[in-house]
């Protein structure tokens, strides 16, 4: 009898360092991310899937499968745009609908009385073979619905997909409230960086919305690839992660100090136009100077030095005091690893999507030309370790464009 016993308490201990965890991530990707890897290892689960509730239909939004991906990897699949209507005809509109976990033993051998069918379209495409499925409607304390979690392919120790048991049916459902709360909380955090863009650079909203989501999505996907190939810790990894997603977003929010007649203006800047438009790194790394949180920090580092070169000739280079007299630009230009980390990574995904998206000044480049550029100047503008990390993992950097278009 001391076996359940033991095992609870494991659970619940499992259960107050996972929620404590959760509530310290800051993004919505790295807390779908972290929620799948938890729930999976609780119940060593092959795959599972978290899809959220977007303009009143299910949208694809996060995905793990240790069969069809490698562990730790970047991961294209994470950007899929595939949504589901929430409508009783598929195994997580109904989900949705009817606020029911459904425990499912066999995709392949649905009752066909269900309302609901197995899509296997997934399968299909990946040649992955789903077996036991169990699904969970992700819901805050009101009633409100957030998403939908699926856990695929429950295995036994030998990795044979089985069903899944009860205490996968006691335990899923308890991680599922405090989940959702963190996804709440995310997605509030992702709104609120939005709004403050919109304000920032009041040009056509949803252009703006899915340039800033870019430049934030390939920066993370960037830094992950060059932080494998460096070694760094996979924590460490993830931590920074998160944290650049979101400072990215934030990048250019120091444009709102620069007046429309200069930032719209359809043609060529002068000279002393582009002065004034250099000006917006400080404006932006003034905001976040007073620095409270890891956050604040990595948000001024990127703000401040975006626009420096790796082998020098950027700005706004070195200031004794980001706040000493009127806004200014500073001495001599930084270089090499005296520039942030983080800043070296926005700057290329500030640049690939300058250049592959239409400004008010010029029409967007080709695919080909814009590589080329980029190519160009790696080793000079671009420190060349992240040119690699961007080139090897092109596939999810275009995954990225075609999400966020
Ligand atoms: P942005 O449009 O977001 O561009 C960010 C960076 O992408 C630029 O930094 C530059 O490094 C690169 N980029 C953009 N367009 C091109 C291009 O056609 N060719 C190449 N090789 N690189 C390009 P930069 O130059 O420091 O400019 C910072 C910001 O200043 C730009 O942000 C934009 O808001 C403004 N800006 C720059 N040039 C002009 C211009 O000629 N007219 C107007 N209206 N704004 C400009
Ligand atoms: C991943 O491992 O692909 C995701 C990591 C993260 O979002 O933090
Ligand atoms: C740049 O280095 O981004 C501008 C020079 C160019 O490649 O046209
Ligand atoms: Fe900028
Ligand atoms: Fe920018």
């Amino acid at each position: 009898m001391s076996e359940p016993t033991n095992k609870n308490e494991e659970m619940i201990n499992n259960f107050l360092r996972i929620s404590d965890e959760l509530n310290q991530l800051k993004d919505v990707d790295t807390i779908l991310d972290r929620t799948l890897l938890e729930v999976r290892a609780l119940v060593n689960a092959d795959a599972g899937s978290i899809f959220l509730v977007e303009d009143g239909q299910l949208r694809f939004s996060y995905v793990h499968n240790d069969t069809l991906f490698a562990k730790d990897a970047t991961n294209a699949a994470v950007y899929s745009s595939v949504t589901v209507p929430i409508t009783e005809h598929s195994i997580v509109g109904y989900s949705a609908l009817s606020g029911e976990m459904l425990v499912i033993d066999d995709a392949y051998n649905l009752s066909p009385d269900l309302p609901f069918k197995f899509n296997d379209s997934y399968d299909k495409t990946t040649g992955y073979r789903t077996t036991s499925i169990l699904t969970i409607p992700l819901k805050i304390a009101q009633g409100k619905l957030v998403g939908v979690m699926q856990i695929i392919n429950a295995k036994d120790s030998e990795g044979r997909s089985i069903p899944f048991d009860n205490q996968a049916k006691t335990y899923i459902p308890l991680f599922a409230n405090n989940t959702a709360i963190a996804i709440e909380r995310g997605i509030l955090t992702r709104e609120l960086i939005l709004r403050m863009m919109k304000m920032a650079e009041l040009r056509d909203p949803t252009e703006t919305a899915a340039h800033v989501q870019r430049v934030g999505a390939y920066s993370a996907e960037i830094y992950h690839r060059y932080a494998l190939n460096k070694g760094i810790p996979v924590k460490e990894l993830k931590r920074t992660k998160d944290l650049l997603r979101l400072a990215a977003m934030l990048h250019d929010v120091g444009k709102v100090g620069i007046s429309d007649a200069i930032l719209k203006k359809p043609g060529k800047l002068t000279d002393d136009e582009f002065d004034i438009i250099k000006l917006h790194t400080v404006y932006g790394g003034r905001l976040f100077e007073n620095s409270t949180s890891d956050l604040d920090a990595m948000c001024r580092d990127i703000a401040l030095n975006h626009h420096e070169r790796w082998t020098g000739g950027g700005y706004p280079g070195h200031m004794n005091d980001l706040f000493d007299g009127p806004p200014h630009i500073g001495t001599h230009s930084k270089s090499g690893e005296e520039i942030p980390l983080v800043a070296r990574v926005c700057a290329l995904a500030d640049v690939y999507d300058a250049l592959t998206s239409p400004r008010s000044y010029k029409e967007p480049f080709t695919e080909e030309r814009t590589l080329e550029i980029i190519n160009k100047d790696s080793g000079t503008h671009f420190d060349p370790e992240i040119v690699d990390a961007f080139l090897q993992i092109y596939d999810v950097i275009l995954a990225i464009r075609a999400k966020y278009a």
